[in-house]
């Protein structure tokens, strides 16, 4: 399962990667707003830092456009991946740019549905945002794993489910139990995998107790 990360912060970006787990990232217009730049700037410094797929985000509402905006943003960097809102205009975009070799993550899926229609566009990525569909009570892990049934059904379908509005570890948890692609993580989630309360008790008492070791037990220091 490949880890994104998802944020516009070049600061989070950076310390994510340092750990090692970061193989692609997700930005979005709220995230681009939240550090209050401009987005081809963050995007070449943020392809910079991380080799792998960066996601920018469209924000034309007609085909047309959206191709246009696509073509440009896919410029910028050979990594970078054009993000299309689903709808009926954002499956004709992801089609044109899927014939030109463009990348594309579909964002913004909220149904099995939509992402039958993204594959059969030829999307790269899917993004079912599975937070917000928490958020109204809706199971947002359920709609991954219908996915994930449909697409294993036709062997044809190349578009990787990549888990997006993901809110905590358990999210994570689950999405690589079912398998999915991907998951794009907020930097707060990516630390809070590396954390567990046994843990920093365990390193608590191995402190404590290695301050009782002899000093000339001890290797120099
Ligand atoms: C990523 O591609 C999405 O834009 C992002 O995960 C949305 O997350 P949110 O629902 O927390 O805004």
């Amino acid at each position: 399962m490949k880890f994104f990360i998802d944020s516009a912060d070049v600061e989070e970006i950076r310390k994510a990667h340092a750990m090692g787990c970061v193989d692609g990232v997700t930005t979005n217009p709220s995230l681009l707003a939240k550090v209050g730049r401009g987005l081809e700037e963050t995007i070449r410094e943020i392809c910079s830092i991380v080799d792998g797929p960066i996601s920018a985000e469209c924000v034309s509402m007609e085909a047309d456009e959206l191709i246009k905006e696509g073509r440009s943003l896919a410029k910028i960097h050979d990594n970078v991946v054009v993000k299309i809102p689903m709808g009926v205009e954002g499956m004709k975009a992801t089609k044109a740019l899927t014939a030109e070799g463009i990348r594309t993550n579909v964002t913004l899926c909220f149904s099995a549905n939509q992402a039958l229609l993204c594959a059969k566009a030829g999307a790269t990525y899917v993004s079912p945002f599975v937070g917000r569909l928490d958020d109204i009570s809706q199971d947002g892990m359920e709609l991954i794993s219908h996915i994930l049934e449909i697409y294993r059904n036709y062997e044809h379908f190349n578009t990787q489910v990549l888990v997006a509005s993901v809110r905590n570890p358990v999210h994570v948890l689950q999405a690589a139990r079912l398998g999915a692609d991907v998951a794009t993580l907020p930097y707060n989630v990516i630390t809070q995998l590396a954390n567990h309360p046994l843990t920093d008790a365990g390193i608590k008492k191995f402190l404590a107790d290695w301050e009782k070791v002899p000093k000339a037990a001890k290797p120099p220091a």
